[in-house]
């Protein structure tokens, strides 16, 4: 019994001349490579008619043979040829479309904005900030255009008062002429953060604990170790039976989270005209460049009564504490950085080295 009941008979020239033609309509209807696969396998397969119809021709008649070998080789010969030349053409439009559809324009503009980085001066603040909330301080901030009254006056400055030329103050209108009230004289830059002192006391009251970090002015020139824009950060505490033992202790928690664990604060007698007494303020940094060692971060002192005083607080009931240190020198002795202009350049290039969360010591 035959297996294949529509077996091709290799002898029917007809019949397999339908057979090329189903193939050719089939690879002309192919539109893609994958599908060409599988309409090649379907005529020229293991299991194809052309070639099962092949292994039927060594048990024909010997007389037949020739004519079914004749039918079956000009037939498969044509499926191929065909085949091969759509494959061709398939294959010269999948490169076409390719080259097209992904084509990069190495000129054109990116879609992607450079990112830029946070200033290390911020994460520092940022870092500063997070040290005085977690032993429950608060943050105050004050306007960077000031009262030449909370900058000086409210700060026991006298009017003719040395200190005032001391710092180098940038005036925003005419010429100092001072006074006794935020109504008189002139507006400056701030040269301190020590005004927020003032107005946290007459805005917040007492007990009081706050640090204020901010931007500052001084007519300086820029150079390798000055800027006449930079930051500070000042600390003030306000109640009943603070010493100067408290302050010393705050200071060497700070200088710790400044500068690791075996860092430690150190004051040197020194002059303030809002503090009283008044000393430099020093921290132990042992992973100093070049060897461990004190160096200079900012001022400290007990608050002036007479500060304390003009901001409406009554210094036989209530002792302060203050204490000022500068942003910019404590980032530069704490990374090695040797040249202010790297820091107020802004290249992002200096930013990125720090990361998003400061760079440890
Ligand atoms: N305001 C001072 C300055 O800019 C720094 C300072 C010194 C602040 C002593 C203070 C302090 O609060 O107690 O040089």
């Amino acid at each position: 019994m035959d297996e294949h009941p529509s077996q091709l008979d290799p002898r029917d020239a007809a019949a397999v001349d339908a057979v090329v033609k189903q193939a050719l309509a089939a690879f002309a209807a192919v539109q893609d490579l994958d599908a060409l696969k599988v309409a090649r396998s379907t005529f020229l397969g293991d299991g194809a008619a052309l070639v099962t119809a092949n292994r039927t021709i060594g048990s024909l008649e010997p007389k037949d043979r020739g004519l079914a070998g004749k039918n079956l080789g000009g037939a498969r010969k044509k499926v191929s040829e065909a085949l091969a030349s759509r494959e061709a053409v398939l294959a010269a439009e999948h490169e076409a479309r390719v080259l097209v559809e992904e084509a990069v324009d190495v000129t054109g503009p990116t879609s992607r904005a450079p990112l830029g980085a946070r200033h290390p001066i911020e994460t520092l603040i940022e870092e500063i900030q997070d040290f005085f909330v977690s032993m429950g301080w608060q943050i105050a901030e004050g306007p960077e255009i000031e009262h030449e009254w909370f900058n000086f006056d409210s700060l026991n400055f006298d009017i003719d008062h040395p200190a005032r030329q001391m710092q180098d103050t940038l005036y925003v209108d005419g010429t100092s002429v001072g006074g006794q009230s935020p109504q008189d004289g002139n507006l400056v830059l701030r040269t301190h953060t020590s005004p927020v002192q003032s107005h946290a006391m007459l805005e917040r009251g007492v007990p009081l604990y706050i640090a204020c970090p901010g931007k500052v002015f001084r007519s300086d020139a820029l150079d390798a170790t000055h800027t006449p824009v930079f930051h500070q950060v000042e600390g003030l505490a306000v109640d009943k039976g603070l010493t100067m033992a408290h302050l010393k202790g705050v200071l060497d928690h700070f200088a710790k989270a400044m500068f690791g664990p075996d860092a430690k604060a150190r004051l040197r007698p020194s002059f303030f005209p809002f503090t009283e007494p008044s000393a430099e303020l020093d921290m132990w940094f042992p992973q100093k460049k070049g060897g461990a060692g004190w160096i200079e971060v900012g001022g400290c002192g007990m608050v002036n009564p007479n500060v304390l005083r003009a901001n409406g607080i009554d210094p036989e009931v209530y002792t302060g504490f203050a204490f000022g240190m500068g942003i910019e020198r404590t980032l530069m002795l704490r990374h090695g950085i040797a040249d202010m202009h790297d820091i107020v350049e802004g290249d992002v290039r200096f930013s990125q080295q720090f990361g998003l969360h400061g760079k440890g010591h």
